[in-house]
């Protein structure tokens, strides 16, 4: 790919369907805060786990188009749904590097000192089977258990996670993973890192796998080598974008970074 230095400050660009992206963002923008950077939470559409490949492709189009626009250096597909059903068909259609969340952690998953691994998943993700066969081509004997959970994303995104009925329904996901004992479980969709309060009552919090962790150093690293990385000497900017509901996506994601700046609202 042919990316060029001149754009080391443009800026790099996210997006999810709603607050789970956010997750990654805001360890990224905690490490390298002179990065200008743009954030989209797809909130019409939210949530992406119950729709179909072709419509997560057209989602990931117009927003790629969107962020083309924008003149971004690099686009992070912080959303696990959005990876497993529309990278492929997108990867190439772009003149700027992309980062999807499953298939760039996938390899540091696979090289885990562990042999049963559980993945936490939306329906999509899970269906597509991205994660285990992209570990698998890393580590064909990982023991992979894939579990989708219905009502996760709801739960994050009205930031109901404290009300004893959903506290019932994250336990008995919970539960039905245990029993086939994982020595590790990823949460593998990007909201779910806002339930570990909710799970750690019920498994050592060490059990979980957040792989946002990985992920923001593997691009960090990946910036570096094809020397990326913006030159300037200040707090890099950070425009936020939403389809729809931009109050309601501002409070949601209250709970895990603070947004400064305006939503504006993208149709
Ligand atoms: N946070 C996204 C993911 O990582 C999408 C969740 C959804 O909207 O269903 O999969």
């Amino acid at each position: 790919m042919n990316i060029l230095n001149t754009t080391n400050n443009n800026p790099i660009a996210f997006f999810d369907s709603g607050v789970g992206g956010l997750t990654v963002y805001s360890k990224f923008r905690k490490k390298l805060s002179n990065e200008n950077c743009l954030y989209f939470g797809d909130t019409k559409h939210l949530p992406y786990g119950n729709k179909t490949k072709e419509e997560l492709i057209s989602y990931a189009k117009f927003i790629l188009d969107f962020f083309k626009e924008k003149q971004v250096k690099a686009v992070v597909i912080a959303c696990n749904t959005s990876s497993s059903a529309a990278y492929d068909s997108i990867k190439d259609s772009y003149d700027f590097k992309i980062y999807p969340i499953i298939q760039s952690c996938a390899k540091i998953l696979s090289e885990l000192p562990i042999n049963r691994l559980g993945i936490f998943a939306t329906q999509a993700t899970i269906k597509s089977g991205v994660y285990e066969s992209e570990i698998k081509k890393y580590n064909p004997n990982m023991v992979i258990y894939p579990q989708s959970c219905h009502n996760w994303v709801n739960i994050v995104e009205s930031k109901a996670q404290d009300s004893k009925e959903n506290i019932k329904i994250v336990k008995d996901d919970l539960d039905k993973m245990l029993k086939n004992n994982p020595d590790k479980m990823v949460l593998g969709c990007t909201h779910y890192p806002y339930l570990l309060d909710v799970l750690s009552k019920f498994c050592p919090k060490d059990k979980f796998i957040d792989p946002a962790e990985y992920f923001v150093d593997y691009i960090i690293e990946d910036l570096t080598n094809l020397n990326l990385l913006n030159t300037e000497n200040h707090i890099g900017y950070e425009k936020m974008y939403v389809s729809a509901n931009p109050e309601q996506f501002k409070l949601a994601a209250e709970m895990f970074y603070h947004v400064k700046s305006e939503v504006e609202v993208i149709n």
